[in-house]
């Protein structure tokens, strides 16, 4: 191990986006330190380093002790953390606007050159979803208080493992309608995971004195009818797309809430309700010279499992 390797803390970093950033940062030869709720559930982050490269800290957010020793002698940190749901003991508030507080006040008293934290696409006043609420109030209270901070907002991202094209897939496997929530006409610009880790490598030694956002779109915008039509035809599957307007998705969305995972609950409704596309109001992932990979460049290389012959299909 060498003496000079910067280091870097990454909260949440042992999810979806996390495992597509860490292999990134580790070939540029950074050294990262991993705060998560359960080391052992994470062991599968070690061998995308070099022995020693990558650490694993058992870390209760909320408890400044914890952060502050993840924050030790780390010169960048990454926030990566965020739920997509509220639980009876996560809620939207203390994981997207408090832990951000926390997170920028310790920065600053750490000496941390930049913190990178990743927000959502749609982020505005006004917005009636509690999920957008928080991801605003989290990126304010970074704005308010850590100067040298880049806010990333992504739309939804797709890319090995995601939760949208998989969750969708998997429900076509037993049932024979998808839901259009809305008539399916809200608009999305899915971003690879891929292009997303490396806008977080580009703007992570940036050396900004005010905060910066940015939002990182795909290359085009589809309806959500369209991504459901595309995913049918890559899993070769005929499926009923069925409208169900708003009033309705939302009635059932408080018995589908209920579940263990939750395939959709009533915030989620009411975000689906706004275009998720990229405003023209911040800079993108073209500024940062990043051209997005598009959907069909990478959707087949791992959908195929869903299909009735997986890759022979
Ligand atoms: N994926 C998308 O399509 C998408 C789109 C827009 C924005 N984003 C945002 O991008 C970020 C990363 O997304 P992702 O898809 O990688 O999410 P993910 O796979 O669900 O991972 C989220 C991480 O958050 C951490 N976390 C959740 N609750 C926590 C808690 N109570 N205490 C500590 N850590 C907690 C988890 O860490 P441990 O389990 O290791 O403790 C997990 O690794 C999130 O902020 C998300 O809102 C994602």
């Amino acid at each position: 191990m060498q003496n000079n390797q910067k280091i870097i803390a990454i909260f949440g970093g042992g999810g979806f986006l996390g495992k597509h950033l860490m292999r990134q940062l580790t070939k540029l030869d950074y050294r990262v330190k991993v705060a998560t709720r359960n080391p052992y559930l994470k062991g599968y982050l070690k061998p995308l380093g070099n022995p020693g490269q990558i650490e694993l800290f058992k870390t209760n957010i909320f408890y400044q002790e914890d952060v502050k020793k993840i924050l030790k002698n780390c010169d960048f940190v990454i926030n990566l953390v965020g739920i997509l749901y509220e639980t009876r003991k996560q809620k939207f508030n203390q994981i997207h606007a408090q832990f951000p507080h926390l997170l920028s006040n310790l920065c600053n008293e750490f000496g941390i050159k930049n913190l990178v934290h990743i927000s959502a696409l749609g982020v505005k006043e006004g917005h009636v979803s509690k999920y957008m609420q928080s991801k605003l109030q989290g990126e304010k209270n970074i704005q308010d208080t850590f100067r040298s901070s880049v806010i990333l907002r992504p739309s939804v991202c797709f890319g090995p493992d995601d939760k949208f094209f998989n969750t969708f897939a998997s429900i076509a496997q037993f049932s024979p309608i998808l839901p259009l929530v809305g008539g399916g006409k809200t608009k999305f610009a899915p971003v690879y995971v891929g292009d997303v880790a490396k806008a977080i490598i580009k703007v992570l030694e940036l050396n900004n004195l005010k905060p910066k956002i940015y939002e990182l779109g795909g290359p085009e915008n589809y309806s959500f009818r369209k991504l459901m039509e595309i995913l049918l035809v890559e899993i070769k599957k005929k499926r009923f797309l069925i409208s169900i307007p708003f009033g309705i998705a939302k009635f059932q969305s408080y018995f589908l809430q209920m579940m263990n995972n939750p395939l959709l609950t009533p915030d989620q409704v009411d975000i689906l309700r706004y275009n998720n596309i990229v405003s023209g109001e911040h800079p993108t992932l073209k500024d940062l010279g990043i051209s997005g990979k598009t959907i069909q460049s990478i959707l087949p290389q791992y959908i195929y499992r869903f299909r009735a012959g997986g890759q022979f299909g």
